[in-house]
């Protein structure tokens, strides 16, 4: 054991058992929720360092405290490397999280009350994106499309287009949390020149297959701002990125910090200019590619096996199965029941859930997590066999330990990096 966990085991065992508990959940178990992943040996030697001990007020160069030469350069590593991954001409690496990163945008160039146009929640838009319940619902007035779920998920640009003329938005919002498919991001750009709006997009659940090359990249098609997490299918520290050309970097950082932020976490910017260090090796492409193809070879794995999945299938690395549709049963109770035998996924509405958000209509499944493990496709149809069972057996304890023994098996041929 190293020093550091050594002192910990020692002065606060609750704390220590809970983390060899949560280890020992991710080694036997096997990540599904689209939204996380397993970081890099190197990003958790970041955020454990020192450099959460740093004060760093401000950008580089422009600091409110003394001592900051080497958060300076990390700082501008990561920012000059978020710039050759995202192909952009302006990178902010300080938001604290994805919430926070939104928020930045919208406070950079709206006033209170001013309209966005983005997905319905229930279609695949993120609470940030104007849920009633979050403060942004409250300050801004959205207004939304939607997607057609019998015809692969299409968004109807017409429509989004007469939308946008009746209710002139400031921002044109694209970006998902729930949505399988991808996006032509033109003919977003398309709607936003119509009416003089800004676009965003807000990549978090793709940025990591944009950074491989394996998406579309809105600025390609010259959209003004991008953010991310950092945290998905990136496969870095918890964190978010604001993404956009020269004209708005002004703006933009100023509503970072100090408008909206304190201090950034320095020892998450050191793992962030890590992570996107690992995003510019080849080796990265190719892991974008294996979380498609898998993403593809579970979707069939679970159709072949009866499943209902949103828009029938899946472009990107996510699904969203109707469990209702499929089992009867609500996304609570499958979430339960692959919990137990060692396959974590999430409750998940789906498109005008007539179900509320924690007792849902589905559950939502991702492959990236999987695919940092080595998993390949076989695996992905092997986990398709094991949810059908898992599923099916809920109520038969015998079959759901046997079943959970099977996942831990499995799970051991593909080790977690970082944890022996
Ligand atoms: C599309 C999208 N944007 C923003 C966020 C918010 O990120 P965070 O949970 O880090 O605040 C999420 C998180 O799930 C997301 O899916």
């Amino acid at each position: 054991m190293d020093a550091n966990r050594e002192r910990l085991a020692e002065s606060d065992p609750a704390v220590y058992e809970a983390l060899v508990g949560e280890e020992d959940r991710q080694r036997e178990g096997i990540e599904l929720i689209p939204s996380e992943n397993y970081t890099w040996p190197e990003v958790l030697a970041a955020l454990g360092s020192v450099f959460t001990n740093k004060y760093a007020e401000g950008y580089p160069g422009r600091r409110y405290y003394g001592g900051n030469t080497y958060t300076d350069r990390i700082e501008r590593l990561a920012r000059d490397r978020a710039k050759e991954v995202f192909r952009c001409e302006h990178a902010n690496v300080q938001p604290l999280s994805g919430s926070p990163m939104n928020q930045a945008v919208y406070m950079a160039f709206l006033s209170p009350g001013d309209t966005i146009l983005g997905m319905d929640l229930s279609h695949g838009g993120h609470l940030t994106h104007g849920a009633p319940v979050s403060h942004m619902g409250r300050i801004f007035d959205f207004v939304r499309y939607k997607t057609h779920p019998d015809e692969e998920g299409r968004i109807d640009f017409d429509e989004l287009m007469d939308v946008a003329r009746k209710t002139r938005p400031k921002i044109v919002l694209c970006g998902y949390t729930s949505y399988p498919r991808d996006y032509d991001y033109a003919d977003f750009k398309r709607v936003a020149d119509e009416v003089g709006a800004l676009t965003l997009a807000d990549v978090s659940h793709v940025g990591g297959l944009i950074a491989a090359g394996a998406m579309r990249n809105p600025f390609d098609d010259g959209f003004d701002v991008v953010t991310t997490t950092t945290h998905k299918s990136l496969r870095g520290p918890r964190g978010g990125l604001v993404l956009c050309r020269k004209p708005f970097a002004k703006k933009l950082d100023a509503s970072v910090f100090p408008g909206l932020q304190g201090g950034p976490h320095m020892n998450q910017v050191a793992a962030t200019a890590i992570t996107l260090g690992k995003a510019l090796e080849p080796e990265f492409r190719e892991y974008g590619q294996q979380v498609l193809r898998n993403a593809k070879a579970l979707a069939k794995g679970l159709l072949d096996r009866g499943f209902a999945l949103i828009t029938g299938g899946t472009d990107n690395h996510m699904m969203v199965a109707n469990t209702v549709e499929t089992l009867g049963i609500d996304g609570r109770v499958a979430e339960e029941a692959l919990d137990a035998i060692g396959i974590t996924t999430n409750k998940q509405v789906i498109p005008d859930d007539p179900n509320p958000p924690l007792r849902p209509s589905g559950i939502r499944i991702g492959t990236p997590a999987a695919t940092t493990r080595g998993m390949g496709e076989g695996e992905m149809d092997r986990l398709a066999d094991l949810m059908a069972q898992g599923l099916a057996a809920r109520d038969d304890a015998g079959t759901v330990a046997g079943l959970r023994g099977e996942v831990a098996t499995l799970c051991r041929a593909f080790p977690v990096p970082g944890l022996a």
